[in-house]
């Protein structure tokens, strides 16, 4: 029964209308929100994606006839005149409330199921539900909001990377394996029996040889492809605003991302004001126990070792003396946690990989978990920790980062369950000088930690070889309440250091050459100093939206178990493509 849309044309939006429009004929086109059919009197919501108006169908009864026959999600044309709406029929919330159409004619486009849920409603649905109908699922306003929030934001970077002098230039997508930690996507090839492409898991190559082609600035809004377990800020496919800097130093590259930060977050109303403050990796970890840390509030972890050293207890003294640590944080107000409250905390500490929580409560006199420790130490610890009377002191002890990263974890944790994650906050920081590399246990061997390009300090690198560990990279994150929103370095920009680097992570000179060959040439050929950063678009938007998970802010994303539920990707191939693709599953 759809009928053809005709000479009819739209006038304005959904959401356009106002006052100053009563008396005007409109042409409005969208899709049914909801009908309250009144008797006498019809009222019909069109909602498109720029908002709902109201229609009425007043003492006309070819048109009631029409009205009747509508149900939700039905696609019309209705065409009509603006009138003022009855003040008790005013609604505030709508931007559109004061006016609606007294319809003429309806056009019935397109009928429609029922849908599985109820696009006018943001109702509970469930996830799977909701991605298996992902173009219902979008028409819904707070999808349809987040997705222009993030038009708005890629606009934004556009224009400001425009003005700044960057280029924008594409880079290959079926490439070779850049490695960046994560396994590759592969992509068979016809036409070379047994050889893959690999999708890029980010630009970095193809951006280091551009400035080596005197590119100077570029920028990329890209897709990078990561075979890695999916998460809420996980996801396989997933948009990276990826930036190189020929001449560059980290201060070059910051000099660049704060401003840039400060026109994104103006698409929400929110002002940012560089200097974003910086901090070595070093003291992010002693401080808060995490290389992203949460800034929106305290819960400051600090080193007790001084008090213990020379204490009574045992145990603490001895992994002291085993060159460990001993540190805690002070909860405000968590002296007024009960006995089982403190007994959950410390079976969730256990359950995080503590050994042991300690806990004080300051009172007179100070109580403790542990017996041993006389008044005197307590009040020693609970003064190093700056613990005010209503508070509870939570201590550990063991190796210095381990220990550290365990009570990051409780942190987190505990500001969760007391509410200090503030939405309304934003809270910046640069994490600066990770470590160049990180030994794993498993492989017996250096791995980077941020990639095999990234240059270390200057001042460490005569350390590469013979104390690896201590090395510090020109590297740095950038990270917004808790979460990493973006990581870059400078880079290796002289040959002979890169095939050192590559010797150190037990990369042969031939494995190099193999995998490398054609950049550590290209290397030799004068390639300026340079670095650069790359920044998860989908990350940034989700916390501009209030979300939690990066899947909110992304139209088609896939499951948690990493499938495309209204697509049906991945899913098998006929024969005949894998035999053209040289390729035979194994079953
Ligand atoms: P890195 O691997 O740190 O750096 O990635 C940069 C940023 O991309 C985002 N990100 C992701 N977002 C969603 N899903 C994922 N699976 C995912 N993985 C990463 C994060 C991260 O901070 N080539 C380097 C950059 C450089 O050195 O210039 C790189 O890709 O927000």
């Amino acid at each position: 029964m759809a009928e053809p849309l005709g000479d009819l044309t739209r006038t304005h939006t959904c959401g356009g209308l106002r006052a100053d429009d009563v008396g005007a004929e409109v042409v409005l086109l969208g899709w049914v929100h909801r009908v309250r059919d009144l008797g006498g009197v019809t009222f019909i919501d069109i909602r498109d994606r720029a908002g709902v108006s109201q229609v009425v169908v007043r003492e006309n009864e070819a048109l009631a006839t029409v009205a009747k026959k509508l149900r939700s999600e039905f696609v019309v044309g209705v065409s009509g005149v603006v009138q003022r709406r009855s003040p008790e029929t005013i609604n505030t919330k709508l931007a559109t409330g004061e006016v609606e159409v007294l319809a003429r004619e309806i056009r019935i486009l397109n009928e429609a199921k029922t849908p599985p849920f109820q696009i006018a409603e943001d109702s509970p649905v469930s996830e799977d539900v909701r991605l298996k109908y992902r173009y219902l699922d979008l028409r819904r306003t707070r999808l349809q909001h987040h997705i222009g929030l993030r038009h708005r934001v890629t606009m934004a970077v556009r224009r400001y990377f425009d003005a700044n002098g960057f280029w924008e230039i594409e880079t290959p997508i079926l490439a070779k394996s850049t490695p960046e930690g994560a396994r590759d996507f592969l992509v068979p090839s016809r036409i070379h029996a047994g050889e893959f492409y690999a999708l890029p898991q980010s630009p970095q190559i193809f951006k280091q040889i551009l400035m080596i082609s005197g590119m100077d600035r570029y920028f990329q809004i890209v897709r990078c492809f990561r075979d890695e377990d999916q998460r809420a800020d996980r996801q396989l496919e997933f948009t990276q605003i990826d930036v190189e800097m020929s001449f560059a130093r980290p201060e070059s590259v910051y000099g660049v991302i704060e401003p840039l930060m400060q026109q994104v977050f103006k698409e929400i109303g929110h002002e940012v004001r560089p200097p974003i403050r910086r901090m070595p990796y070093s003291e992010a970890i002693a401080r808060y126990g995490s290389d992203k840390p949460d800034l929106r509030f305290g819960l400051e972890i600090r080193d007790l070792s001084d008090v213990f050293r020379n204490a009574e207890f045992r145990v603490f003294k001895d992994i002291i003396a085993g060159g460990g640590v001993v540190r805690g944080f002070a909860v405000p107000g968590g002296n007024k946690y009960s006995r089982s409250q403190i007994d959950v905390l410390v079976d969730q500490a256990k359950q995080m990989g503590f050994t042991g929580l300690i806990w004080v409560r300051p009172g007179e006199p100070p109580l403790s978990s542990v017996k041993a420790l006389t008044e005197g130490t307590l009040r020693a610890a609970l003064a190093g920790a700056s613990a005010a009377n209503e508070d509870l002191l939570l201590m550990a002890a063991g190796p210095a980062e381990g220990t550290s990263k365990l009570l990051g974890q409780l942190r987190l944790a505990i500001a969760k369950k007391e509410n200090l994650l503030d939405p309304e906050k934003f809270e910046f920081l640069w994490v600066t000088e990770f470590p160049l590399l990180e030994y794993h246990e498993e492989d017996g061997r250096w791995y980077a930690m941020h990639h095999p390009f990234t240059a270390p300090l200057d001042a460490d690198i005569e350390k590469l070889e013979s104390d690896p560990g201590v090395v510090r990279a020109k590297a740095y994150d950038l990270v917004l309440n808790g979460s990493e929103i973006g990581g870059g370095s400078v880079r290796i920009h002289d040959a002979a250091l890169q095939s050192r680097m590559f010797k150190r992570l037990g990369i042969s000179d031939e494995e190099a050459k193999e995998r490398f060959g054609f950049f550590l040439e290209a290397l030799e050929y004068g390639t300026p100093p340079h670095g650069g950063i790359a920044l998860g678009v989908d990350r940034i938007v989700a916390i501009l939206a209030g979300e939690s998970s990066i899947r909110e802010v992304i139209a088609f994303p896939k499951t948690a178990n990493a499938v495309d539920l209204m697509a049906g990707a991945p899913s098998p191939v006929d024969a005949k493509q894998l035999r053209e693709l040289h390729l035979k599953i194994q079953n």
